[in-house]
């Protein structure tokens, strides 16, 4: 099982909006999937309680001391892979990026998130924990995105991998689809903001070097490369950095 852990100090940057997008995303992908909810806020709870499917996808556990033996029991029941959505600081947060197979941090495009993830880069680094931005609610396009882009990398670390692509709009359909207890992959399958998800999920899927064919997980190298239909590869994100 791969754990991914959607961590940032900032509130409203969208962890528990993309660990739902990218829990569908991976399940139409082929994984067994659940979404572990650290954050007492609820949010993925109050979206499970909206959903008419009755499979259940989200687990809370809120007690740091819990998170692992739930993580362990997970995997025993065939779980391939967890999503951890965590609270923006907190015993369970910590304990949950000590876990992870790679830390993802949202952050939007603007000076104010990037600062804020300093922080957040403290404790991974600190747990020594594998990490990548995720550039969400960008503009549809401008230079503000490359930019940010560009110091997100700049203050990580210099390797053109940190930065994930592609980056995710800001698109109602994220918004629209919470609300109707569903994935933007299941709400609008057809639109940008789905594709987009989508190819963040490959992007991950790629980084932790693992693709599933027909439910057996391989290593990736011994498949053929996965094109990203995302805005730019990463090799040309380290243009900016
Ligand atoms: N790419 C996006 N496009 C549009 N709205 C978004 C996007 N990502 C997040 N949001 C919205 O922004 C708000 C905060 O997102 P949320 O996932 O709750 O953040 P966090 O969990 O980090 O506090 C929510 O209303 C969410 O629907
Ligand atoms: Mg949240």
């Amino acid at each position: 099982m791969h754990t991914i852990v959607l961590a940032t100090h900032k509130g409203g940057s969208g962890k528990s909006t993309l660990a739902v997008g990218l829990a569908l995303a991976a399940m139409e992908a082929g994984h067994v999937v659940r979404l572990i909810e650290t954050c007492q806020l609820g949010t993925l709870s109050h979206w499970q309680g909206r959903r008419a499917d009755a499979e259940k996808l989200v687990e809370p556990v809120y007690a740091a001391g819990d998170i692992a033996p739930r993580l362990a029991a997970i995997e025993d029941e065939g779980v391939t892979l967890a999503i951890v959505d965590t609270a923006a600081a907190g015993a369970a947060t910590t304990s949950a990026i000590r876990l992870a197979d790679l830390c993802l941090i949202p952050a939007r495009p603007s000076i104010a998130d990037i600062e804020a993830t300093a922080l957040t880069l403290r404790e991974l680094r600190a747990a020594n924990a594998p990490f990548a931005f995720v550039l969400n609610q960008t503009p549809i396009r401008g230079q503000r995105i490359s930019t940010a882009a560009g110091t997100l990398g700049g203050s990580a670390l210099d390797i053109p991998d940190v930065v994930a692509q592609p980056f995710i709009a800001m698109r109602n359909d994220h918004q629209d689809a919470l609300r109707a207890g569903l994935a933007v992959s299941e709400y609008a399958p057809e639109s940008k903001a789905a594709e987009e998800i989508r190819g963040l999920w490959n992007w991950i899927e790629e980084r932790l070097g693992l693709a599933v064919v027909a439910g057996r997980e391989e290593a990736a190298s011994d498949l053929p490369i996965v094109s990203i239909s995302g805005i730019q590869a990463p090799a040309e994100a380290a243009r900016f950095i």
